[in-house]
């Protein structure tokens, strides 16, 4: 089978020889098509009718076995016919199609059916495009398909262009869809609100659908573009899951489905609630892509897959990481935001950067409140002048104290927002999405820009190219604090105005992609008042994000967990804040604060100018040892081997760094309760015949293990808590170094 299929095209067009088995190959006879990376391999073909038709989806298969046209079309009755029971890759809805389709279209002429076929492939590095067609009509669509050589993460997305006379609409358009032959299954999927984000969500798969959406213009708390499906027997760490990650951050949607003859299907792209994209003769619409993958290992091993992944080939790089295989840690942060909220001024931020300084703190942030007439949150947004009576020297001062102590600066922003009360709006009303005559709802006291529009986007690229060429600003905190509503576009035919769902996040991108040619070393987060815009499209172009405005310790553990099924700890910013926490009024100590946050990337948010020596000494000390071993915390593999949901009393996390020389572990008690000690902890991933040294990190724990041990003692024997490890929200934190 292989020897058909030597010869790869690159993307940059070359056709290279190659001796190696190529990641994509097509039999020329069964027309079977078939992916290889990592662990995995997928495989789909051109079916008797022309259709193309999933095959295979699972663990990696043998060079040598072919894989011949084993699985029928299924069908069952003259009401299940195999035009809806049969998986195909990509289906238009027409023909008796009643599943979700991938893609359905109106023709100027009112026809709606819509059957594609095989039409021709192309190869290119580690995948193919192939490229279907309607039966009769000129609407083409081209399938891209590429697999990673490591992980075996597949990459798909659709172009889909009208080579007809007249336009058609298109009303839905997914970027994919994956199938899973019939068995028991488990529905994973993350889902929240504000300030609750990244619940992990349960449930045996069932027939009918399971829809995971925003129909908001981005993102969004409540559900996240992230679904893991596991087989009957899988668990954290053992059995099968199937996982995949929708890389948009405007409305979008996953279906799940389960079909009359129990197989399952996962459809994900455009959200086709009010969707309706016109396509004009030779006109192209681009689907978002598609991520997915597969593992032996249970949910842990679907997260170190994803976690690799999102390292290696999403996260951007600046110029001084350019050709780095994976980005830098993230610098430690200071945030003023829970200490000063809006009243930021230049003596105030110094003091702020002084103290943060003399934690060892890298990076100073100033939030909200620096610009326009911006008192509170009813004012100044869309203004992006400095404030003259807060800075009256503009904002060089601050910039510059905080590079003679040693830190680089960042500042925020809400680019895409304005509060009616404010030059811009009072300028250019129009800019804001509204339906004309209608009213406009304020959430927060503030609007939507219409960032589809050109002149729009053009305002705020050059405001933000402005900011960055006048002031030394190594880093943006990209904020986003309402979701859409009333999403008209007026300037466009009335037919055409629901493109704002595609236009705007793609200027959204262009406008992110273009701040990074122009300033290659400035690094962003994506804030959305906490997660509400976090996916790996977004993760293109920013380099961290923040994943909620809950910063209690204890919140924070399950956030944290739910976070970590779908995305690295690299991009995880976690501030320390005040105790008692400003929402759940929870007392606790800083030791089990700093703790919580250094599970990810560390933070500090808190007022320090109230810091006591004692606490400050604390922080300092707790920053260094972070610093030492934050590569392997944010970049290891991650096992999460005590879950905090569902109410547990205990927590523990451990990370392996990728040449097993050193491991760091966090474990937490919720409360301790009829005097139950801390499990024993087996810890996972290093290596057997390796002896390792065992470090505190906070300093008080001591485990009744010995000072070094092999890895195998480690995992096998595993290690026990001092017994004085009780009480309420206590942590202690560890790390293992090759001896
Ligand atoms: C959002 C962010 C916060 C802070 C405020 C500022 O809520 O999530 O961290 O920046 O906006 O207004």
């Amino acid at each position: 089978m292989l020897k058909n299929f030597l010869i790869v095209a690159t993307l940059s067009g070359a056709v290279m020889a190659s001796a190696q088995p190529a990641a994509a190959h097509f039999d020329t006879q069964s027309k079977v098509f078939r992916l290889d990376g990592g662990g995995t391999t997928y495989a789909f073909g051109v079916n008797a009718r022309g259709e193309l038709q999933q095959i295979y989806w699972g663990g990696h298969l043998a060079e040598t076995d072919a894989i011949p046209w084993a699985v029928p079309m299924r069908a069952w009755a003259s009401f299940d016919s195999s035009h809806t029971t049969t998986p195909e890759e990509y289906a238009g809805w027409g023909a008796g199609l009643f599943v979700e389709p991938a893609l359905k279209i109106t023709f100027a002429d009112g026809n709606r059916d819509l059957v594609l076929h095989y039409e021709s492939h192309t190869t290119i590095a580690n995948g193919v495009d192939v490229v279907l067609k309607d039966i009769e009509r000129k609407i083409y669509v081209t399938l891209h398909y590429t697999i990673d050589l490591q992980t075996g993460i597949l990459a798909r997305s659709a172009t889909i262009e009208n080579r007809e006379a007249a336009p058609v609409t298109v009303e839905q358009a997914a970027a994919a869809a994956w199938a899973l032959p019939p068995a028991h299954y488990t529905l994973n999927y993350l889902t929240g609100r504000w300030a609750g984000e990244w619940n992990l969500t349960e449930e045996p798969l069932r027939p009918g659908v399971r829809v995971i959406e925003s129909r908001r213009g981005s993102t969004s708390h409540q559900a996240n573009p992230w679904f893991a499906i596991q087989s009957g027997e899988s668990s954290e760490e053992h059995g099968e899951v199937w996982f995949g990650a929708l890389a948009w951050s405007g409305s979008w949607r996953i279906t799940v489905e389960q079909d009359q003859l129990d197989a399952v299907r996962v459809t994900g792209g455009f959200n086709p609630f009010d969707f309706g994209y016109v396509l004009h003769p030779r006109e192209r619409l681009e689907t978002p892509v598609f991520y997915a993958g597969y593992s032996p290992d249970g949910l842990g091993g679907a997260s170190r897959l994803l976690h690799s992944f999102e390292l290696h080939n999403v996260l951007p790089r600046t110029a001084a990481t350019a050709s780095a295989s994976t980005p830098k840690p993230r610098p430690v942060i200071y945030n003023s935001w829970e200490a000063t909220e809006f009243n930021v001024d230049e003596a105030g931020q110094i003091a702020l950067a002084e103290k943060a300084a003399a934690l060892g703190v890298d990076r100073f942030v100033m939030d909200d409140g620096w610009f326009g007439q911006r008192k509170n949150d009813h004012a100044g947004l869309g203004d992006w002048y400095v404030n003259s009576q807060k800075f009256p020297h503009g904002l060089k001062p601050l910039i510059d104290r905080v590079h003679a102590l040693g830190m680089d600066f960042g500042l925020w922003v809400e680019p895409e927002m304005v509060n009616p009360d404010s030059d811009l709006y009072r300028k250019h009303p129009d800019w804001a999405l509204n339906f004309p005559g209608r009213p406009r709802s304020e959430e927060r006291n503030q609007l939507v820009l219409n960032l589809a529009r050109d002149d729009v986007r053009d305002y705020v690229l050059g405001f933000l190219d402005k900011l960055l060429n006048e002031n030394d600003i190594a880093f943006l905190k990209w904020d986003y604090n309402r979701n859409w509503s009333e999403p008209g576009w007026d300037q466009l035919p009335a037919a055409e105005q629901k493109k704002v769902y595609v236009q705007f996040t793609r200027n959204l991108y262009s406008i992110l992609a273009e701040l990074r040619r122009k300033h290659p070393n400035v690094e962003i987060e994506s804030c959305s008042g906490g997660g509400g815009r976090v996916d790996l499209g977004i993760l293109r172009y920013t380099d961290e994000v923040w994943p909620s405005d809950n910063t209690d310790p204890f919140d924070r553990l399950t956030i944290q967990d739910g976070f970590t099924y779908a995305y690295t700890p690299q991009v995880m910013m976690a501030w320390v804040t005040d105790s008692p926490h400003w929402m759940n009024k929870r007392t606790t100590s800083l030791s089990y604060r700093m703790l919580s946050s250094m599970q990810g990337s560390l933070g500090i948010g808190a007022n320090i100018n109230h810091w006591t020596p004692e606490e400050m000494a604390l922080a300092k000390r707790l920053i260094a040892a972070y610093h030492e071993v934050q590569p392997t915390i944010v970049q290891g593999e991650l096992y999460r081997l005590i879950s905090p949901r569902n109410g547990s009393e205990f927590s523990a996390t451990q990370t392996v760094r990728a040449d097993k020389g050193q491991s760091v572990v966090f474990a937490f008690i919720h409360s301790t309760q009829e005097g139950r000690g801390f499990p024993i902890l087996k810890l996972k991933g290093l290596d057997s015949a390796t002896q390792y040294a065992f470090t505190s990190i906070e300093g008080k724990a001591k485990p009744g293990t010995p000072a070094v041990a092999s890895g195998a003692w480690w995992m096998n024997h595993g290690l026990e808590m001092d017994d004085a490890f009780r009480g309420d929200f206590q942590a202690v934190a560890f790390r293992l170094d090759r001896k």
